[in-house]
């Protein structure tokens, strides 16, 4: 079971390579401003990462007035090759999720890249209780109520506990 704790500023090179090599973000440093991170560890060594917005208001934010109002959104996420399907993101997702709970969210949603790997993403997403709401196409939004994740066995381990 992976460490899930808040990003420090010692982790930003291996961030920034996890998400380099994803082809996420754009810059060439990494810079957090404005984003809430964790980071997953496993051993020692940080082996996953996800960005998100604790407080975000995206229906009204990108258009989406038929979207339920603020909640959570996760905006990236990445993995390690060599740490992948043993649970990482799933323990990312429901560490997110605990956080937007105790916020008073109801909700998590995203926007899956397109691109190569999209099904792969889908999958992913999907198995971890996320549904397409609003039309299908690029852009297309995804969403999980909050108790759905959390209700899942073995995804209640964050940092500390
Ligand atoms: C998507 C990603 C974050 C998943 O991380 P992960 O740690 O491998 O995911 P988990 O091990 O927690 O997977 C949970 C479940 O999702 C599903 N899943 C995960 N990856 C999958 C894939 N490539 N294909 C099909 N199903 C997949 C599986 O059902 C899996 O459970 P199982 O392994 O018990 O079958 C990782 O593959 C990644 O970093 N991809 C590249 C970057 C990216 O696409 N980021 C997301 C958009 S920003």
């Amino acid at each position: 079971m992976p460490l899930i704790r808040d990003l420090v500023q010692a982790d930003y090179s291996v961030v920034e390579e996890l998400l380099y090599s994803n082809h996420l973000g754009g810059g060439r440093f990494y810079d957090p401003e404005g984003l809430d991170v964790v980071v997953a560890e496993l051993r020692g060594s940080v082996v996953g990462v996800a960005e998100f917005q604790l407080h975000c208001d995206f229906g009204h934010d990108i258009g989406r007035e038929a979207h339920p109002g603020e909640q959570t959104f996760v905006l990236t996420m990445a993995v390690a090759h060599a740490a992948r399907r043993g649970g990482v993101g799933r323990a990312l997702l429901a560490e997110i999720a605990r956080r937007a709970q105790e916020a008073g969210h109801t909700f998590l949603a995203l926007v899956p890249q397109d691109g190569g790997d999209a099904a792969d993403r889908q999958a992913f997403f999907q198995a971890c209780g996320f549904t397409l709401y609003g039309p299908a196409g690029p852009g297309a939004a995804w969403g999980c109520p909050v108790s759905e994740i959390l209700a899942v066995k073995g995804t209640a381990a964050t940092a500390g506990e």
